[in-house]
């Protein structure tokens, strides 16, 4: 069976404090036994999150990493200063990342060759622009995106690649894909998998949709054939909202 994934990307908020109240409060709550909670707060609160949690199930895991294990990378965070802080699970390709830091396939799929070798776990995003969309070229991107970035991976490597599908439209604006249109891509993304790789691996991969997953849409996105769990910003920074996501499989 395929796990079933929630994972909170806090992207560039809480400091330290706002992590602490958090996370005191997220200790109190009951989880669910069949589904994997993640976080991913900033680097400079890893270690203490991961202290923190070190006795409940939740998993700490960073928002990004450098594909060089070490190096004159100036601001840089490598998977080894990551793994001595208890981080295991790295998110890569996110499309802030794309569009902001302009992280090309090619330094993705660099990453994914770092965070591997490093034994991590990789969250890899993908997901198109409304552009894309509105011409009808989104299948097309998101196989690129998958073929550039993650296709040169290894059978065994599967056991740790975890995929998040995430339009771009959908992040931050309210706007969410429809149930019917997250699981056409997810299902497209599984037989794009199952394409290049033997079909148990791509029906045993978790597929996670991102992109506005609030309390009220959750459970119709996850109850979605292909879906398996969500990658969430906004609604994963107040613990109420988030734990109402982590409760709608
Ligand atoms: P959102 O962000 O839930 O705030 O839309 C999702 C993401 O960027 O991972």
């Amino acid at each position: 069976m395929r796990k079933k994934i929630v994972a909170g990307n806090w992207k560039m908020y809480k400091n330290l404090a706002e992590t602490e109240m958090f996370l005191v409060d997220l200790k109190k709550q009951v989880f669910p036994e069949n589904v994997v909670v993640m976080i991913a707060p900033s680097f400079t609160n890893l270690n203490q999150a991961f202290k923190s949690l070190r006795e409940h199930p939740v998993t700490v895991v960073a928002q990004n990493m450098h594909q060089n294990n070490e190096g004159a990378f100036t601001g840089e965070i490598s998977a080894n200063m990551l793994k001595s802080v208890g981080v295991n699970t790295v998110v890569l390709g996110h499309s802030e990342r794309r569009a902001y830091f302009k992280e090309s396939s090619a330094i993705l799929a660099e990453k994914v060759n770092t965070a591997l070798e490093n034994e991590m776990t990789v969250i890899f995003c993908i997901g198109e622009e409304l552009d894309d969309r509105k011409k009808g070229s989104h299948f097309e991107l998101i196989k690129a995106q998958l073929s550039e970035g993650l296709f040169h991976v290894s059978n065994d490597a599967w056991e740790n690649i975890i995929i998040a599908y995430e339009p771009v439209w959908a992040i931050g604006t309210g706007e969410t894909a429809s149930p019917e249109q997250a699981q056409e891509m997810h299902k497209f993304i599984r037989k794009t998998v199952a394409e290049n790789y033997p079909e148990e691996i791509a029906n045993k991969v978790s597929i996670l949709y991102g992109g506005s997953v609030k309390p009220d849409n959750a459970s119709e996105i996850f109850g979605q054939a292909d879906v398996d769990g969500g990658l969430i910003g906004g609604a994963s920074l107040q613990v109420d909202s988030f734990m109402k996501i982590v409760n709608s499989f």
